[in-house]
């Protein structure tokens, strides 16, 4: 009934683009301040730098985010008491280590879009993207380091060897699958790793036990998987201005997301639901009506 609708106009609030996010969400505004700082520390991994890579930098921050992640860490270092100076350390080397991922997934995705400007792939060539991406890891490395916290470094690393799995098992094997298990997998690589890795990192530097920093952890798993499922609808039902990236594409790809298995267990015998595990995803006419 329409009761249980997915109302599309509240969740483009919560992913507006950045000042509208900050506003409009309410839980946010306690770490606003110590956003910027975290901010002003992503700003400064620059350097002297080539000139280039300083002005992709630039651009790449200027492009906004929603900074959800170091918000996380944020709000659950503040809960708990750790200290501001490491959580805002944290807070800048989770949203460098993302947006490296994203510079490199919009290269590998040959996305041209991204926080409503166009993606470092669509102005420079691959080589220059791929190493700006590079820059942007081991920079994030450094401040994680910073944090001096062996463990967290160990954790850090782990991260993002699951992310990368993630994208390359995506790559060569999830096409055209609707199998729910695959999809969970997909999202926790893809993203509640991070989320997982924010909250349970920011316990790690607080003054709690082993059992505060599993339910943290479990808190950044439950707040990742939610985050990418309501990304996933946004795919379908968002607006391209205020999300600020392509919309429809995962689906246009090939990859079945949580939206689209619904649609394939209410409709079993579309015939493009039928073929999609065989190799219907490689036919754009029959994905570009599936989409719609
Ligand atoms: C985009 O993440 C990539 C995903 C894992 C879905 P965000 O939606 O947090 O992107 P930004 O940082 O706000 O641009
Ligand atoms: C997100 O992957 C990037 C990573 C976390 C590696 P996607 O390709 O699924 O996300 P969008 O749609 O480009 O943000
Ligand atoms: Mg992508
Ligand atoms: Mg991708």
């Amino acid at each position: 009934g329409s009761s249980h609708r997915y109302d599309s106009q509240r969740s483009t609030a919560i992913f507006l683009g950045r000042s509208g996010f900050l506003s409009t969400v309410t839980f946010i505004n306690p770490v606003q301040e110590q956003v910027k700082l975290v901010e002003e520390r992503i700003r400064a991994q620059a350097g002297n730098s080539h000139p280039d890579l300083r002005a992709a930098l630039e651009h790449l921050l200027a492009s906004g985010g929603k900074r959800v992640r170091p918000t996380v860490v944020l709000l659950v270092g503040n809960m708990l008491g750790g200290p501001e100076a490491k959580l805002v350390t944290l807070g800048a080397a989770v949203e460098m280590l993302h947006t490296a991922t994203l510079v490199h997934d919009d290269l590998i995705d040959g996305s041209l879009l991204r926080r409503g400007l166009p993606t470092l792939n669509a102005r420079w060539s691959p080589a220059a993207t791929v190493l700006t991406g590079d820059f942007m890891f081991s920079r994030a490395a450094k401040l994680a380091a910073e944090a001096d916290h062996l463990p967290l470094m160990k954790l850090f690393a782990e991260t993002l060897a699951i992310i990368v799995n993630g994208e390359l098992t995506q790559l060569f094997t999830s096409r055209g699958l609707i199998n729910r298990e695959n999809y969970y997998q997909r999202i926790y690589a893809k993203t509640a790793s991070l989320f997982e890795m924010s909250a349970r990192a920011a316990a790690m530097v607080s003054p709690v036990d082993e059992e505060m920093v599993e339910t943290m952890r479990n808190f950044g798993y439950e707040t990742g998987m939610a985050f990418q499922i309501a990304d996933d609808i946004l795919d379908f039902t968002g607006n391209q201005t205020t999300v600020g990236k392509p919309l429809g594409s995962d689906l246009l790809q090939g990859l079945v997301t949580l939206p689209a298995i619904y649609y394939a267990e209410a409709n079993p015998n579309n015939p493009d639901v039928k073929l999609l595990a065989e190799g219907g995803w490689a036919n754009q006419d029959r994905m570009e009506r599936l989409v719609n």
